[in-house]
């Protein structure tokens, strides 16, 4: 498996294995994405996405499902991070914080998020009902 920059050819790509693992769909600019390869098959995804108040997201991260759980996702997370200036931010489910906190992020209280991170994870709050189904904001500080 080899780690690489995406390519524009590889936006298509990028848009199935989104929407295969149900996450967010929007923001999939090529550009920031980096790809795991494996014998000309792209296998995993994941990108830095820059906001308008100037904090940086690690989004997107999906492994194809057959391959899940092969390390491919902490391969992707670590080449991420080595080539990012603290902090970054992520969303997730609050079932996946104990995956991030493996690689040094920590898990936000309100008062403690940006404020763009605060209303969308209150918004999709309201909605989430209880449980693990529930939106998480996660700050990484450095190594
Ligand atoms: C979450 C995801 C990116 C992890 O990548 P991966 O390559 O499958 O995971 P890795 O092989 O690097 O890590 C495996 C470890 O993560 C844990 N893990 C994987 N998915 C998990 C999940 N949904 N919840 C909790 N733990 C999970 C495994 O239990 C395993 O733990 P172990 O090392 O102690 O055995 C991948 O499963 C995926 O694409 N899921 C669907 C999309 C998604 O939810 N993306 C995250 C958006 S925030």
């Amino acid at each position: 498996m080899i780690l690489r920059p995406a390519r524009e050819s590889d936006r298509d790509t990028i848009r199935r294995i989104v929407h295969e693992v149900h996450i967010n769909p929007l923001n999939l600019d090529w550009r920031r994405f980096i790809v795991a390869e494996e014998e000309s098959q792209i296998v995993g995804i994941g990108q830095i996405k820059p906001h308008g108040d100037d904090t940086r997201e690690l989004a997107s991260l999906a492994v194809i499902p057959s391959r899940q759980g092969q390390g491919i996702g902490t391969a992707l997370v670590r080449a991420l991070l080595q080539d990012s200036t603290p902090p970054l931010y992520l969303t997730c489910r609050t079932r996946l914080t104990s995956y991030y906190v493996r690689f040094g992020f920590v898990l936000l209280q309100p008062a403690e998020m940006p404020p763009y991170y605060r209303r969308l994870s209150r918004l999709v709050n309201l909605f989430a009902g209880g449980g693990r189904q529930r939106m998480a904001v996660m700050r990484w500080s450095g190594p």
